[in-house]
């Protein structure tokens, strides 16, 4: 549905975009993460037609953006940053403008508007002007307009922004609901997001893609990942540190404590990771007649993945 290739932007002299290629199916939620300034709403603004890239191409439903913008912008719901509204209009006034806009008038306009009121909770400022909304009904609003015609692609640069915590989550499972049979960029950055919601993520640093996979791939590059960490009582460290290294599974060995409390972590011989590593480990325990009072298997952090990927030199000593 969404196909980027070979993406670049310049502001004079910065290139904010170098390079981006990606694509996106139908059925697809990909998250779009990266820090301040990483090129996303750039990234966004050229997806959507709202401006041209300096070079590269997207095509939209099979359409280029730049020759054929009209077919393609009509497949797109798009929720630019900072949701901008015109603010003298009421709720219901802005939300019939973009209707008409895409083309509903009459009935099927005013059935649009109830659909998009009901799915982003605005009954209650229906009426109430623009101007006059706290930021997260501001921000719904916007939402509501991207969705008015109940487009096939939605681009949403940070849809939940500024959303207070029941709000995040409905947005999310309207977002999970919607992402069944539409395509949806969406940018984003809360990393617990990614896991709840999204099918794909991309990682943008400094205009270019540095990491793409899925939530489960992305932990998986966390330097724990596929570690396990086991506390015993009342065993002796040299003990311990001896029968986990000569265990088939184990990899790095760390043994930390004294007889009282024993802290280990055991990294696989092998990666990928299965539970493999976290079984033995428990089956040397009972054999052992080890007091185990934990064993825990590190799935990988996100937010640790993001950091030592986008900022390598502030990664170290992450644990
Ligand atoms: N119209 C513009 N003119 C000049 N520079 C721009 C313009 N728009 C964006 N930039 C620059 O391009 C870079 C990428 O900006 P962009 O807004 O795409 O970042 P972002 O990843 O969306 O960041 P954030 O997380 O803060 O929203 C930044 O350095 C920004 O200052
Ligand atoms: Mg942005």
């Amino acid at each position: 549905m969404i196909t980027v290739e070979d993406l670049v932007k310049d502001f004079g002299p910065k290139r904010a975009v170098n390079r981006v290629s990606f694509s996106v199916q139908k059925g697809e939620i990909l998250g779009f993460l990266g820090p301040n300034g990483a090129g996303k709403s750039t990234t966004m603004r050229m997806i959507t037609g709202f401006f041209p890239p300096t070079s590269g191409r997207v095509v939209v439903g099979g359409h280029d953006i730049g020759e054929n913008p009209i077919p393609a912008k009509r497949l797109i719901g798009y929720l630019p940053e900072s949701a901008p509204c015109y603010s003298d209009m009421t709720v219901h006034g802005f939300l019939a403008f973009a209707a008409e806009m895409r083309g509903l008038h009459g009935a099927a306009r005013e059935q649009a508007i109830q659909r998009v009121v009901g799915l982003c909770f605005l009954e209650s400022v229906l009426h109430q002007s623009v101007d006059t909304l706290s930021k997260g009904f501001r921000h719904r609003t916007c939402l509501a307009q991207s969705l008015i015609h109940d487009p096939p692609i939605l681009v949403l640069d940070e849809p939940t922004d500024g959303l207070d915590p029941n709000q995040k989550h409905e947005i999310r499972q309207l977002l999970k609901r919607f992402g069944r049979d539409k395509a949806i960029i969406f940018s984003t950055h809360i990393l617990e997001e990614v896991d709840a919601v999204c099918s794909r993520a991309i990682i943008i640093d400094r205009g270019q893609v540095v990491a793409n996979g899925t939530p489960a791939e992305l932990r998986a590059r966390h330097e724990l990942a596929g570690s396990v960490s086991l506390r015993v009582q009342g065993t002796a460290a040299e003990t311990v540190r001896t029968k986990l290294h000569a265990l088939p599974a184990a990899g790095r060995v760390v043994v930390q404590g004294d007889a009282a409390t024993v802290t280990a972590r055991v990294y696989p011989r092998d990666k990928p990771v299965n539970g493999d590593l976290a079984r033995s480990l428990s089956e040397l325990a009972q054999r052992e007649g080890w007091r185990l009072d934990e064993l825990r298997t590190e799935e990988g952090r996100l937010d640790d993945v993001f950091r030592s990927i986008t900022r390598p030199e502030t990664a170290k000593g992450a644990e």
